[in-house]
């Protein structure tokens, strides 16, 4: 079984697409639901719809992709309906996923879920690194305590964390002393690799528009941060909070890496955008079979028993 869960939230398969790939519009936020994988992912929000950066935005590379798409979204009502009609059905979970360009702009938009009537998981992303002139919140660690202090005096519902990757010990102390002060259900680690650079020496150039070429990196380039950072993470953060491990997923291999690493769900994004919809049906296959091999029956059977040497 490839069965989990985050809090009282039950997903018939740990596989989920990440925010931001190929899940802006109710077509295609339609086709995850009606595809092998546990749930979906709403492209995170704005309060008001946006256009995003200037084209081209997104390249694929041949260890994964750069983009600084700049949130390009529907606006937040737009996913809210969607969510709200969606939520639960057939036993799949969609999860909210809301960026403000600002602390307030959070608070509003979270003041507006907690009025409504959808009853999921919504997921706050503190990690969008391709707005010229915003920082991302999560590495300023007071910024967070101040948005999550804020938030939890009129949030009640479940709320999760997009995190971005952390690179030194002094930084997983450091989010985990501030997550731990509060009754989060989740955190998702990681975002992309904030502010990389991809050069094509033919051309002699950048490769996308926006912020002189600097973007959130994706793919083959993450995944051992990917894993540093679940690792780092579950080690630290109190067994409350659940894990979804997102970063350079392609393979039932990658996800069973990131499960012994502490993952409770995954997240593909990158792989997911050259694939699409059937590497759900994929992976849930290669990792089925891998685990077959090794006499597991449940990802609770080896989730987090990472070996040290
Ligand atoms: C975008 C990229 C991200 O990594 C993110 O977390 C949010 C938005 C974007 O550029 O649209």
């Amino acid at each position: 079984s490839l069965a989990s869960h985050i809090g009282d939230y039950q997903f018939d398969n740990l596989l989920l697409n990440a925010a931001g790939v190929r899940c802006a519009s109710t077509e295609e936020l339609d086709k995850i639901l009606d595809s092998d994988a546990g749930g979906c992912v709403t492209k995170s929000a704005t309060p008001e719809p946006r256009k995003g950066n200037e084209s081209p935005r997104m390249k694929a590379t041949s260890m994964g992709c750069i983009n600084s798409m700049g949130l390009p979204n529907h606006g937040l009502d737009y996913y809210l309906k969607f969510a709200t009609e969606k939520q639960g059905n057939h036993g799949k979970q969609v999860i909210l996923s809301v960026a403000g360009l600002s602390i307030d702009q959070n608070i509003e938009m979270l003041k507006k879920v907690q009025a409504s009537s959808f009853s999921g998981l919504t997921e706050l992303n503190l990690s969008c690194p391709n707005i010229a002139g915003k920082s991302q919140l999560g590495y300023d660690f007071e910024a967070v305590r101040d948005v999550l202090a804020a938030t939890f005096k009129f949030f009640k519902k479940p709320l999760g964390l997009k995190l971005p990757p952390y690179f030194d010990f002094n930084q997983f102390d450091g989010i985990a002393d501030v997550l731990n002060d509060f009754p989060i259900t989740y955190i998702n680690s990681i975002n992309s690799i904030g502010n990389g650079l991809v050069v094509d020496p033919e051309t002699e150039s950048v490769v996308i528009k926006p912020k002189g070429g600097f973007g959130g990196l994706g793919g083959d380039y993450v995944k051992p941060t990917a894993l540093a950072n679940v690792r780092a993470l579950r080690l630290r953060l109190k067994p409350e909070i659940s894990i979804i491990g997102t970063g350079g997923i392609k393979s039932g291999k990658d996800v069973f890496e990131h499960v012994l690493c502490g993952a409770d769900l995954v997240q593909i994004g990158t792989a997911f955008g050259f694939d699409g919809t059937p590497i759900f049906e994929r992976i849930s296959k290669e990792l089925t079979e891998l685990m077959a091999q090794k006499g597991y029956q449940t990802l609770a059977d080896f989730r987090g028993k990472l070996k040290t040497i």
